[in-house]
């Protein structure tokens, strides 16, 4: 990690027209749709970014798109990185880091999850109010740190109150059930056990996917607000558990795309 690689990566972003992005958007598996909605003036593939990493999943699209969403300029991830594909942490938050240095003050993710909770239902939404991080590291463990902020990040509330409490009144204006609940992350890219499914609600988690904590863990670095959505593709049932049918999760999650879509444009309004 260094600052330079920052500066050069923003530097050609925005010679690319990416000017003064209020919002950053993070959209996660099969959640690539809002981009539909974008009055799109500028875009890259990741593969042609400096310093990016490459994404090496089949079904995420890897652009960085910058455009006109209800009347806010946002820059928007269209696929992430994951640590199962073979990066470090500092790697897969790298573009958060550009993000920032490009001038968002806010940070939206969306994500795919297992529902541990078996009061929530495939297919629904769950905004995510807190987070345990199983990945076994910290995008924020490396030498240097200092020059780009604090060694010791707060995260009592890592997930902005406001905006929180601002999706909650939307979602019920809006008659779409978004549960609220705690985001274990873990590595991947194999699913839990039914032996893991049962440690992590015994933790406290709500719902689990392999994302969206080492992007949050350094937002809150960088003091952004940050805002998280998970839907939830599948119900982790250890006492019925079915093998996993990684295409029914993918189409699951496109299947709720709308409600999020909805939720999250209504948001950048307000
Ligand atoms: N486990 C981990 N990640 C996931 C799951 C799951 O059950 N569903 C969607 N992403």
């Amino acid at each position: 990690m260094n600052i330079e690689t920052i500066k050069e990566t923003t530097k050609f972003l925005i010679q690319k027209g990416f000017h003064f992005p209020d919002v950053g958007i993070v959209l996660g598996t099969g959640l690539g749709q809002l981009v539909n909605h974008i009055k799109i003036e500028a875009e890259v593939d990741y593969a042609d970014i400096p310093n990016f990493p490459v994404s090496t999943v089949e079904f995420h699209s890897g652009k960085l798109l910058f455009g006109t969403l209800e009347n806010k300029k946002v820059v928007v991830m269209q696929g992430r990185f994951h640590l199962y594909e073979g990066y470090s942490l500092q790697e897969i938050t790298f573009p958060i880091r550009v993000l920032k240095a490009l001038g968002i003050q806010t940070l939206l993710i969306s994500n795919a999850a297992g529902a541990i909770n078996l009061n929530f239902k495939k297919g629904d939404l769950m905004l995510i109010e807190d987070h345990i991080n199983l990945q076994g590291g910290s995008p924020l463990a490396f030498k240097n740190v200092s020059e780009f902020g604090e060694r010791f990040t707060d995260m009592s509330e890592p997930y902005d109150l406001n905006l929180r409490h601002s999706i909650i009144e939307i979602a019920k204006a809006q008659n779409i059930i978004l549960h609220k609940g705690v985001y274990a992350a873990v590595v991947g890219p194999q699913l839990e056990t039914k032996a893991e499914y049962r440690y992590l609600k015994i933790i406290g988690a709500d719902a689990v996917g392999m994302s969206t904590v080492p992007e949050v863990i350094v937002a809150n670095h960088l003091g952004l607000a940050v805002l998280a959505v998970s839907v939830l593709t599948d119900e982790c049932n250890p006492d019925d558990l079915k093998p996993v049918n990684i295409s029914e999760i993918i189409a699951l999650a496109g299947q709720a795309e709308p409600k999020m879509i909805s939720l999250f444009k209504e948001l950048l309004k307000e």
